[in-house]
């Protein structure tokens, strides 16, 4: 043993290495190469990750970000009204009864794509819906009975004008027959149906006041590809910028608000944001119906299948507070003090030509108990179903799954001079409330995903151990010979003193002996 070590000592300084600091050097170099791929791997890796994600055409993420291969769902369910007749002639409040959920899957598909010489690109999003009897409960036929809401925004936009308008629309409603409310398929009341006063309204409205449509429907239009222009950053010049919004529809801001922090529209789509996120990041998601940046942060950690762990974002509680709680929503109401949102609404008026159309979270979660009060029939609201929220991959800042909830109301305000609705009282009227969701990703891009997140950690815990445990051993090895050289000389001296030494336990062990 002991002089199996000797030859290879002999060899390694004589034969191969000729000196013992060359090995040295070469074991502090293996260690120093293990400190910097200890410290910059995830560098290097992220840069890897970085190139894989940006889209450049033709590359992976391009097509999965061109063409998803997911089936997002959107599930509604819908407010029908039982007693309109008592809400307006006996002052009851209206009983609801939540129907639903009518589910349609939908397909999405980037198209007329452009690729600009500045690191962006311009596309046009195409939706397709596709009704799901067998995820539905109920038909699209289902007959409901909802609050006419071209009717009632056109008498609460009313209040402000003067009487004799208010009493002309009364006559006009007279003559064709409008109603508060109306009874109407679920189908539609999504895609749209013929209405009176909109039909009129193109009629006789000047060109550029005009309203687009002579149909209305809550979803009138979506499906198929939108007219909407939108230019996103590709992240290849700055990764930080991945998915972002850049313009919408030519517009780099909104023009509805108060100042440029509100208008900002500098957001994602929410399926994908810039990668490698920090649970202290806040995402922004721009939806143009939403009619504002959303803003998500961090609320905890999710696993979704068995190897890939999520952040699961939500908006922050305050974000349709009224603004005594979140004064930052000031910017939000441009009419002012007394009309600014109440506390869990979001008037949404400026991007629907003027409807008092109020978003908030399903059964007015997060919202004033008061809205919930002034009705009957919807439940109280419970986080688990009517929070909205998005699972992200925080290493590639794909969505992995999520669930964008929203609640339509209608502020209705109460407008004497109009006979048919002068028993309309002010009221936030729920319409409906829908999940667009997405539940899970095919297993070509989660499988790429654990890839991601566990392969380069064990890649580097490897050449990390081997790096170091090489230079470990060659450094002891080196450091052993030459102890082993230059303690030769002093080694025989100890042998010899020893030799000594034994040699006079032995003298004296005969001394006493011979005395005996
Ligand atoms: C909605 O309510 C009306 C009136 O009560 C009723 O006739 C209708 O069947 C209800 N629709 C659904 C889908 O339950
Ligand atoms: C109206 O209200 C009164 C008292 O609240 C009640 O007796 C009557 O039945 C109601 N009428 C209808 C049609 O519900
Ligand atoms: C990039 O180019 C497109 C098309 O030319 C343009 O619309 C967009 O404003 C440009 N964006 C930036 C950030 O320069
Ligand atoms: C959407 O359009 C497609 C055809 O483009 C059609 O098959 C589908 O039924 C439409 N969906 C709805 C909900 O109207
Ligand atoms: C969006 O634009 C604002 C300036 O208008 C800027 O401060 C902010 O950092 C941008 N956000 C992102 C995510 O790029
Ligand atoms: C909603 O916003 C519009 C435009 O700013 C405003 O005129 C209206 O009064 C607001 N509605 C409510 C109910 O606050």
């Amino acid at each position: 043993m002991q002089g199996r070590r000797h030859t290879f000592c002999t060899k390694l300084y004589s034969t191969y290495l000729r000196k013992w600091w060359i090995t040295i050097a070469f074991a502090v170099c293996l260690i120093i190469l293990g400190i910097l791929v200890t410290c910059e791997f995830t560098a290097l890796i992220n840069i890897i990750i970085n190139y894989q994600v940006a889209l450049r055409p033709g590359s992976q993420t391009f097509g999965w970000w061109a063409k998803p291969p997911v089936e997002p769902k959107i599930s509604v369910y819908v407010y029908n009204v039982t007693n309109a007749n008592e809400f307006l002639n006996n002052a009851s409040k209206p009983i609801l009864d939540e129907v639903g959920p009518y589910v349609y899957t939908e397909s999405w598909e980037k198209v007329n794509i452009v690729e600009n010489e500045n690191g962006t690109l311009s596309y046009n999003l195409k939706k397709v819906y596709i009704f799901r009897e067998d995820l539905s409960f109920g038909m699209e036929d289902d007959v409901v009975i909802v609050p006419n809401i071209p009717m009632l925004s056109a008498t609460s936009q009313s209040k402000h004008a003067a009487r004799f308008l208010r009493l002309a629309m009364a006559s006009i409603m007279d003559i064709l027959k409008i109603k508060p409310f109306v009874q109407v398929s679920v189908g539609q009341l999504l895609w749209g149906y013929e209405d009176p006063l909109l039909k009129l309204a193109k009629d006789v409205v000047p060109k550029e006041q005009k309203l687009p449509y002579e149909e209305f429907g809550l979803m009138y239009g979506k499906n198929g590809t939108s007219t909407d222009r939108i230019t996103i950053f590709t992240g290849v010049n700055d990764i930080t910028q991945y998915g972002i919004i850049d313009k919408y529809n030519g517009r780099s801001y909104l023009p509805h608000w108060l100042n440029d922090d509100c208008n900002r529209l500098n957001g994602t789509d929410g399926s994908i944001f810039p990668p490698h996120i920090e649970k202290n990041r806040i995402l922004f998601v721009y939806d143009k119906d939403l009619c504002r940046l959303l803003p998500l942060v961090f609320e905890e950690e999710v696993h979704i299948k068995e190897s890939i762990v999520g952040y699961r974002f939500t908006p922050p509680e305050n974000v349709f507070s009224d603004v005594e709680r979140n004064p930052e929503n000031m910017c939000f109401c441009p009419a002012g003090q007394p009309s600014c949102s109440p506390n869990g609404l979001f008037n949404v008026s400026l991007c629907q030509y003027d409807s008092p159309i109020m978003l908030s979270f399903p059964h007015f979660y997060l919202g004033d108990e008061s809205f919930l009060s002034e009705v009957d029939g919807i439940s109280p609201p419970d986080k688990e179903k009517h929070k909205f929220f998005i699972d992200v991959h925080p290493t590639m800042g794909t969505t992995l799954r999520a669930r964008a909830r929203v609640q339509i109301n209608l502020a209705v305000s109460q407008v004497f001079d109009i006979k048919q609705v002068a028993n309309f009282p002010d009221i936030v009227f729920p319409i409906l409330w829908f999940e667009e969701g997405i539940d899970e990703l095919p297993d070509e891009i989660t499988d790429l995903m654990s890839f991601a997140a566990t392969v380069p950690p064990k890649i580097r815990l490897g050449i990390i151990i081997g790096l170091f445990s090489l230079g470990a051993f060659l450094f002891s090895l080196a450091l052993f010979c030459l102890i082993r050289s230059s303690n030769r000389q002093s080694t025989l001296h100890l042998e010899g003193s020893n030799y000594l030494a034994t040699a006079q336990f032995d003298l004296t062990k005969k001394k006493a002996k011979e005395s005996k």
